[in-house]
Order: structure tokens, then sequence, then C-alpha cells
């Protein structure tokens, strides 16, 4: 099988595509010839060496995969062979073959691409969670999407969407049209400007009732007074800190002293929330990540599931991949194909 390989911590040279023995699927488990994987933030700052979870290098990221069941090991259903899948994947994802357990695929719906389905795990389960689940999004409340343009941000606002709030949402300015035609409400520059004057104009000074931030430290503390009262705080991310070498370094170091504390009667007497999400921390509590993969995968067939894939790139333009998400070029989805 074919591999990428993120070799040690640094730029997008120490990536590469390598060659390893196939591996054989165990007990309980399937062998998944990859059609499409997966790209997450979470790899550039893996390779940036600012991703705790990753594995130890020289290692194989990927969270999710598509692609067609191709052997089943023992006390698995052999009616899962030739099926076509997706599947969350505890690092390893981007190879052309991938084992994993039973219990972490379901079918691809017919509708979707295997571009599209490898879109949908990761993306559609944090924005899910965020959203639906610890947010408790409610019909006629109003939301602040930080990153609306990226993977998770387009499928925050699917779901936010399907409940039926007002959207609002930052992205750089290039990825605005695409924004609205998508159906999100307001388009905010970030980039060139404080959001917050001009979410609260939009607002009437009232502010939202959730914000989703994936973007780390001070901006954290600049969300939670964003809130209007009832509002919930889903803290899931450090982008910010975000950079090769030392920049990185000294990014997550800012990162880490500019994250404001919450006192407990601070937070009561304002009437305000604040929760954290880590979906790679999940991995044992399956019931509930599948439960709400059904959610999504229905949502294909009811319509407001719309898995966005701006790029495919071959295995051997993994480096350019990595640039193009770093270089926040992306609108959605980035997907890596075995060549
Ligand atoms: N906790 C969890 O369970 C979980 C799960 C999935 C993702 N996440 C986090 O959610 C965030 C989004 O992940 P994603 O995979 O969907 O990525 P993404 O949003 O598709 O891609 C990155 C986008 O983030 C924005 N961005 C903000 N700061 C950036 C920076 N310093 N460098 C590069 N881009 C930056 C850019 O868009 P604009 O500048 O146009 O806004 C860029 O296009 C990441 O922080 C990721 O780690 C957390």
């Amino acid at each position: 099988m074919r591999q990428v390989v993120t070799t040690g911590n640094g730029g997008v040279e120490v990536l590469r595509v390598q060659e390893r023995p196939d591996p054989k699927p165990a007990a309980g488990e399937v062998l998944i010839r990859v059609r499409a994987a997966g790209l997450n933030f979470a790899d550039i700052l893996a390779r940036q060496g600012l991703y705790p979870d990753a594995p130890k290098k020289p290692c194989v990221m990927g969270y999710e995969v598509s692609g067609v069941v191709e052997a089943v090991g023992e006390n698995t259903p052999s009616s899962w062979n030739g099926k076509s899948v997706v599947a969350l994947t505890r690092f390893g994802g981007q190879s052309s073959l991938v084992t994993v357990s039973a219990d972490q695929i379901l079918e691809l719906p017919t509708s979707l691409t295997f571009e599209q389905g490898a879109a949908i795990p990761v993306n559609y389960l944090t924005a899910y969670a965020l959203v639906a689940v610890m947010g408790a999004l409610q019909p006629g409340e109003t939301i602040l999407i930080h990153n609306v343009g990226g993977g998770v941000g387009l499928a925050a606002l699917d779901v936010a969407r399907r409940i039926g709030a007002r959207t609002y949402g930052t992205a750089s300015p290039s990825k605005h049209d695409f924004l609205r035609e998508r159906g999100l409400d307001h388009a905010i520059d970030y980039r060139n400007q404080d959001w917050l004057p001009v979410l609260m104009t939009l607002t009437e000074s009232r502010g939202v009732e959730l914000i989703l931030d994936p973007l780390g430290g001070g901006h954290w503390k600049k969300s939670y007074r964003a809130l209007r009262s009832t509002g919930r705080l889903g803290m899931f991310g450090v982008s910010t800190a975000a950079g090769p070498g030392l920049k990185g370094k000294l990014g997550l170091l800012k990162v880490v002293w500019s994250t404001p504390w919450f006192h407990p009667l601070a937070l009561m007497n304002r009437n305000k929330g604040v929760f954290g999400l880590n979906l790679g921390h999940m991995w044992d509590e399956g019931d509930k990540v599948q439960g709400w993969m059904k959610v999504i995968l229905e949502g294909v067939g009811e319509g407001w599931v719309r898995p966005y894939v701006d790029q495919s790139f071959p295995f051997s333009q993994t480096r350019e991949a990595h640039a193009y998400l770093e270089g926040r070029k992306n609108v959605g989805k980035v997907v890596l194909i075995p060549d």
C-alpha cells in the first residue's frame, strides 16, 4: 500500500509518500480500499509539531476515509464485502488501504461521490456535536460561526440552517459570495477589520446565542464578550497558533498566555455558558458518535447535509494540499486521493 507519511516536524517538505506491506483485517475489522481520505487542519498542526494528540513521528495521519470494503476479518459480517463505506480512522487514513473496526464504518449514501463521503465524518460530527448537542441551538436563535468557509464551518452552517437559526460567520472576504449562496445570512470580514463591532451593529448590540470558536487564545475572550444573555461559547481549536518552526511555537505560547479563565460566579451572573469539544477524545463513546453519524447520513437524503469538496489532490501532491489549507485558500473540504 501507499501512505502519506509525516516524517518529522516542519514544513511541507517533511511529507513523503511511502510504500508499506498491505495490512490484514483482524477479528472484528474490515479492510478498506481507500478512494478518498479527508485532510484536516489537525494534520497541518501535527506536521508543525503543534498537535499533542498526533502519533509519534514518522506517522500516517488521517481521521477519515471513504472507499470499498475489500476483505473482512473473523467475526465480521461478510455482507460488508464490496460495500462502499465511510469510516472514522484513528490515524492512518491517508493510505491506499486501511483496516478499521466494523463499528467505525457506515454505508456511503448512493447519492455521494467518494470525495464527498470523505468530507463528512470529521467536519459534520464536530459541527453536529457543537451546534446541536453541546450548543443546543434553538430555532430562531442566532449563531456566529468563525472560519465559516472552512470544512467544519460549512458543516456547522448546514446544521444551523436545519435548526432554523439566524447565521453570522467570519471568513476571508474572497469566500463571502460563496457563503451567501450557501445560505449564510451575514458574512463578516475578520481579516481586515475587527469583527466584534460589526457583529454588535448587525445584532443591534445584543450579540448572539451561540459562538463556535476554533481560533483560540484571546479570540475566546472576545467571543465570550459577544454572547447575548443565555449565550454559549463552544471552543474547539487553536488555528491562530498555526505556523512552522519558531513562528508556531511562539503562536502556541501566545495562545496559552492569552487564554481566558471563566469564573463560575461571572458565568452565573451574566447568564453565559462555555464548553469545549475534542472529537478525537470521543473514541470511548462509540455509540454516541455512531448515533450522530446516522442522523448526519440521513441528512444527506433529506438534503440538509451538503458536503462541499473544494479540491482533491492525489497523494503525490500532498505537499500542495497542505499548503492550500495552510494558505487559507480552501472553501470547505480538501481530500487526498491515493494514486
Ligand atoms: N476539537 C475538535 O474536535 C475539532 C475537530 C475538527 C476541527 N477542529 C478545529 O477546527 C478548525 C477548523 O478545522 P478544519 O479542518 O475545518 O479546517 P478549515 O477551516 O477547513 O481550514 C482552515 C481555515 O481556517 C481559517 N484560518 C484561521 N486561522 C488560520 C491560520 N492561522 N492559518 C490557516 N488558516 C486559518 C482559514 O479560513 P479563513 O481565514 O478564510 O476564515 C482557513 O481556510 C481547526 O482549528 C481545527 O483544528 C477541531
